[in-house]
């Protein structure tokens, strides 16, 4: 079944109040829901109501009070329809519902995690529960009372307020909680089980106190702070930053062990994997703490971008999940580096969101159609969205951006809203036209633009030619041209922009060239001096570029733009370059030459105390083997990318040894732990430099000895990945790994990072290793996160394993994918994705990968999930 945008209707009946309750048992759970209807559409006076419904058992019907005869309603496991409404158009349904928390594997309704009760409703996971009109522009007010043995489950949460509590005898007991605010089904949450928990106050900009809890396992509790800490900074920043304060009496967050996603937003009960909850030093990375922020973050800026204002139909996603990703990036931004925050932003977009747009599952940012709305959640809903946010603020500036975003919050408070009318807003307080903006969610594939200049020293002039084009998409072979914002600068030789006098050919203005047509010839006066051109400063627009410089003015803006992120995207567009060309030399037997500029330039940026130690991190942390490969394009051979990448880091490592050792020595001592951003960018520092450092003599001690000295987990990680990746199958490789799992044996999170670090060994020999991973006791192929440190890192981060010429790979993720899809179909396709690039490698490689898919495709009864992304992978 196909779900079309232009098929959208409202709901007929709209349901004023929700009461549930639920008499909790992990085998036979009943489910009572008392819904009010009231019919929304006069005009269908005779229509049926129809409910939906996932897997359900019906045991009673009621209506008004009155037992349902068997004929005046059906009801099926996915679907409950009642024939003939009363015709006032309002009454009660009162419906009994069994369910088997026990059982449901799929983590998607309620389901048990880790002995506890919990819930994933978003997208269509509340028909699991019961029979409801599962949509999101169907918004309620929900009173819930859980029921349970006290024994089993002390604690019983779900959203909104508390209202009362008390014992029901026989060891059992109950609590009620009531939601002021209407919300779609999808935000509803109930957790219930025996958990620890970590609590704080906060009080709101205008004096409201609000009770947060974290709740995790016991004995967990004191990894939890760091959670606290990022959850109390983000209701601060949404005040400062959006004006957006809290709206009930308490802020509840669970962490659970079993969770498809990263979390989840329900109104005042988060529910998180437990990943991004917990951290200590011990056990988590560098990485884990930002990412706890970020998601943290996320989450909770959803209560007013989603929740408050959430989304007319499953086709507006990027209405809350775009605008609310481009608000955790601009916190994540404001607490910590800003110029870094951006550079592994952007590299997270290229990483995940161009390869999808470039390839068969490509979609608009808003999709037009879906067969399986779970398989919309992707890299181009989140972070193109974001960035289409980004580049309306770019466009407008900051203070109309802040005024659209306040009349957008002052006029859709309480709405299922749209696309068009977050757009609107913008247009109301701008008095700007955007509907050729608009193509950005309407349009999928990544522009790209053709650059070059030339300066006429006589007239005094700068000519720069730029020209647009998008690619076809699946089901989109002709596009519209786009309104691309492009920030850009004239850099003069002191590293300074230079002003010119005027610019004609295109509207320019406050350092952004606006493309808006096929071709657009610039021509910038007043510049005596021929300047080095600095484009997509920011990288203000999600565009492939190509620009014909001069190398030497690549290697000017990478040494001398005063803009870091230009800078890092100077260098790593000479590294690139020279990666592709090195790939396509190291088919041949000679050694790899690299320019010896390039090797120096590396070398500055490594030793260059003025910059941060973050940037000098990111910048010598080369494009990974997947990103050349992707610049590449087709007839990818993933042997040669290795070898171009592995030639290029023991060239700068030899180039510049005398240089980076002391640096990485002056880096030892950094005294206590704390996880803020200056420490971790000097760990950073530390640990790329480790890598280079591991190529040379003595390498491999000095990775060994990095690794038993390790006083946190992101320098243990760092020093066991480098063992294992530059000095595979050694002694000191195998004691390390083998010291790590006696240690971590019993944590799941770090054996996470011992099983991906595994996954990542380069090679043909890594698929044997993972397939006999899979059954080592700390792995469990019923947990997503053991699943994709694994089986997804290997897919996804593991060039030469994945892509082994015979196919092993390929056939290993089909395996895999085919055990899962019942048991989980979302974490089958999502699995599944990895295989989305097929069509760029080499012919041999891709006859094996188009198998592997047919395989999957050849299996009876296969998810709608897993059989919607393998045909429109091999389509
Ligand atoms: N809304 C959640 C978030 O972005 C993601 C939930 C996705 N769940 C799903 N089953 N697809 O924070
Ligand atoms: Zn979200």
């Amino acid at each position: 079944r196909v779900f079309r945008l232009e098929d959208y209707r409202p709901s007929p009946f709209r349901i004023p109040e929700s009461h549930l309750t639920f008499e909790l048992e992990p085998d036979a759970t009943v489910v009572r829901a008392k819904l009010l209807f009231e019919r929304a559409d006069d005009t269908r006076a005779d229509a049926p109501l129809v409910l939906d419904g996932d897997e359900l058992e019906l045991i009673e019907a009621r209506l008004d009070g009155a037992l349902l005869g068997a004929d005046a309603f059906t009801a099926a496991p996915d679907r409950f329809e009642l024939k003939a409404p009363p015709a006032s158009g309002r009454f009660t349904l009162e419906l009994v519902t069994r369910i088997v928390p026990s059982r449901n594997t799929t983590l998607m309704g309620l389901y048990r995690s880790g002995g506890n009760y919990c819930t994933q409703c978003e997208a269509e996971g509340f028909r699991r529960i019961t029979y409801y009109l599962d949509r999101p522009d169907v918004l309620s007010v929900y009173t819930v009372r859980i029921e349970a043995k006290k024994s089993e489950a002390p604690l019983l949460l779900s959203n909104g307020n508390p209202v009362e509590n008390g014992d029901l005898g026989g060891g059992r007991h109950y609590a009620v909680w009531h939601d002021p605010f209407p919300k779609p089904s999808y935000l509803f949450a109930l957790v219930a089980g025996d958990l620890g928990v970590v609590r704080d106050r906060f009080t709101t900009m205008s004096g409201r106190p609000v009770e947060l809890g974290i709740y995790v396992e016991h004995g967990k509790e004191n990894r939890a702070g760091y959670a606290m800490d990022a959850l109390r900074r983000s209701m601060r920043w949404d005040e400062e930053v959006f004006g957006r304060e809290y709206d009930l009496d308490v802020f509840n967050i669970v962490a659970v062990s079993d969770f498809n996603m990263g979390a989840m937003e329900n109104k005042g009960l988060n529910i998180f994997n437990d990943k991004y909850v917990l951290a200590d030093e011990e056990t988590a990375t560098d990485t884990d703490f930002a990412n706890i922020e970020a998601i943290i973050a996320h989450e909770y800026f959803h209560n007013w971008t989603g929740n408050r204002i959430t989304c007319r139909d499953w086709f507006q996603l990027c209405l809350k999940e775009g605008l609310t990703v481009y608000r955790d990036h601009e916190f994540s931004a404001d607490q910590r580096s800003r110029a870094v925050e951006r550079i592994a932003d952007v590299r997270t977009l290229r990483a995940h969101q161009f390869p999808e747009d470039q390839g068969p599952l490509a979609h608009p940012v808003r999709p037009r159609r879906y067969r399986e709305i779970n398989n919309f959640y992707t890299a181009t809903v989140y972070e193109k969205g974001s960035e289409v946010v980004r580049m309306i603020r770019t466009i407008l500036g900051p203070d109309d951006f802040r005024l659209g975003m306040d009349l957008y919050f002052a006029r859709h408070d309480g709405d299922a809203a749209t696309i068009e009318d977050f757009i609107t807003v913008f247009e109301e307080v701008s008095g700007r036209d955007l509907s050729q903006f608009a193509l950005w969610y309407h349009q999928a594939g990544t522009p790209s633009i053709a650059v070059t200049s030339n300066h006429d020293p006589k007239r005094g002039e700068l000519v720069v030619e730029i020209e647009q084009s998008v690619p076809p998409t699946p089901g989109e072979t002709r596009k519209r041209l786009m309104h691309i914002p492009l920030a850009f600068g004239l850099v003069g030789t002191d590293g300074r922009d230079v002003t010119y006098r005027s610019a004609e050919g295109a509207t320019v203005e406050n350092g952004v060239i606006h493309l808006r047509k096929r071709r657009h010839v610039i021509r910038f006066s007043g510049l005596n001096e021929r300047p080095a051109l600095s484009l997509n400063r920011g990288f203000s627009a999600p565009v492939t570029l190509t620009l014909e410089q001069k190398r030497e003015d690549q290697l000017f803006l990478a040494r001398n733009d005063s803009d870091p992120f230009s800078r890092w995207q100077a260098f790593t567009k000479l590294v690139s370059d020279a990666l592709i060309d090195g790939s396509r030399r190291s088919r041949g037997q000679k050694p790899l030459e690299w320019p010896a500029d390039l090797l120096q330039l590396a070398g500055d940026i490594a030793t260059d105390g003025k910059l941060e130690a973050a940037f000098r991190a990111l910048t010598l942390s080369l494009p990974s083997e997947a990103d050349i490969a992707r610049e590449i394009g087709s007839n990818i051979d993933p042997d040669t990318v290795h070898a171009a990448r592995n030639g290029l880091v023991f060239a700068i490592a030899q180039a510049n040894g005398e240089r980076l050792a002391p640096v990485y020595d002056s880096l030892a001592d950094m005294g206590p732990f704390s996880p803020d951003a200056a420490s971790a960018g000097r760990r950073a520092l530390r640990n790329t430099l480790l890598d280079y450092l591991a190529t040379l003599p003595g390498g491999k001690e000095r990775a060994a000895a990095h690794f038993t000295s390790a006083s946190n987990m992101t320098d243990r990680a760092a020093g066991l990945s480098v063992l294992a990746h530059r000095h595979s199958g050694t002694e000191q490789a195998e004691q390390a790994l083998e010291a790590f799992e006696a240690r971590f044996g019993d944590n799941p999170l770090a054996m996470d990072k011992w099983f991906t670090i595994q996954a990542m060994v380069p090679g043909a020999s890594t698929v044997d290793r993972v397939r006999a991973l899979t059954a080592h006791p700390a792995y469990s192929g019923n947990n997503p996160n053991r699943v994709r440190a694994l089986v997804g890192s290997f897919a996804s981060g593991n060039q030469t394993g994945f892509h082994r010429p015979d196919g092993a790979g390929y056939r290993l993720l089909a395996d895999v994918v085919i055990d899962l899809q019942q048991k989980n179909p979302q974490l089958a396709a999502r699995l599944a994705t990895a295989l989305r690039s097929w069509r760029s490698v080499e012919p041999q490689r891709q006859a094996k990968a188009r198998e592997a898919l047919l395989h999957i495709a050849a299996v009876e009864n296969l998810s709608t999930d897993v059989r919607d992304i393998v045909e429109r992978t091999l389509a």
